[in-house]
């Protein structure tokens, strides 16, 4: 299989302008580097009935009331980030953003650091739901990110191990430091999420490339939304059909069914030829 010939003159065409390509990604292009999505079977909001409650545990306020419940799953999937390596199609959106330059733009929703440790820079890779290798103050008595320590062996289910307090503390105040990630009960913004840039992205691009995400949350949609109000193409990468599967129909682009490896790997030779 390939890009058929309607999407190919959607990327020829995009290419060929001045305008933007914005690129949105989610937790599908971590699929292939062993990093477990969300919804999926194996995900982590699926199982979480089972073994965890993740949407209790991603809470800003379940942190203030019992950092110890959550510290440990934070470290915990931060060690299946560690341990995972970017895949052929984080090396493709690297590629395309050193031929693009100021022409790309990336918004992800992965917290994995894949993208950038694949060579995208942070200038023009907005993770919007943060970065699970830094950690911030949970007080905010400053807007630093430190780096997150390197504590391993924690497994699902392991508990808190008061060892680490210290190194989960704010350096400047002492206080619990947070994981730098947004929960359930918080709101995007522009300094630690880039919210405007995102949304301003949107109605600057000429081309929208989503790949590998179910569309379950808030900014994510309102850029497609954004996209198609102002008749841009979308193009959907994803093995399955999903909200955005249709609003790309409805644009002038259309569903690339395939894994992100495959699917972005085309987008980049089209984008280059
Ligand atoms: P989901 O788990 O909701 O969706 C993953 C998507 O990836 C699905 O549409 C799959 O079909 C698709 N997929 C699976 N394997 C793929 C592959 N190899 N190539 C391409 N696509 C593939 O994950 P997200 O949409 O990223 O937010 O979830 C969005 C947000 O919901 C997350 O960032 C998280 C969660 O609540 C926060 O934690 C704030
Ligand atoms: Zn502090």
């Amino acid at each position: 299989m390939s890009l058929d010939e309607k999407l190919r003159k959607v990327l020829e065409k995009a290419r060929d302008s001045s305008g933007l390509i914005v690129f949105l990604t989610g937790a599908g292009v971590s699929a292939e580097s062993g990093i477990p999505t969300f919804r999926g079977e194996e995900g982590y909001w699926t199982q979480g009935s089972q073994v965890y409650r993740p949407e209790e545990l991603a809470r800003w306020s379940t942190l203030a009331s019992d950092p110890e419940l959550v510290w440990p799953w934070y470290l915990y999937r931060r060690s299946i980030c560690r341990g995972a390596d970017p895949n052929p199609a984080h090396k493709a959106l690297a590629c395309i953003e050193d031929a693009l330059e100021d022409r790309f733009a990336l918004i992800t929703q992965n917290v994995d650091g894949l993208h950038l440790r694949a060579g995208n820079t942070l200038q023009r890779t907005w993770q919007i739901h943060g970065n699970i290798d830094y950690m911030r103050c949970s007080r905010a008595c400053n807007p630093q990110l430190f780096a997150m320590p390197d504590i391993r062996g924690v497994g699902p289910g392991s508990s808190f191990d008061h060892a680490w307090k210290a190194q989960l503390s704010c350096p400047m105040c002492g206080s619990w430091a947070r994981p730098h990630v947004l929960w359930f009960d918080e709101s995007y913004d522009e300094e630690n999420y880039r919210y405007h840039s995102s949304r301003q992205a949107a109605f600057d691009a000429c081309l929208l490339i989503v790949a590998g995400t179910s569309g379950a949350t808030n900014l994510p949609n309102m850029v497609a939304e954004i996209c198609l109000s102002r008749g841009t193409p979308i193009i959907d990468i994803n093995p399955q059909d999903n909200p955005f599967t249709s609003m790309a129909r409805r644009s002038e682009g259309g569903w690339l069914q395939a894994p992100a490896t495959e699917g972005l790997k085309w987008i980049e030779d089209a984008l280059s030829g």
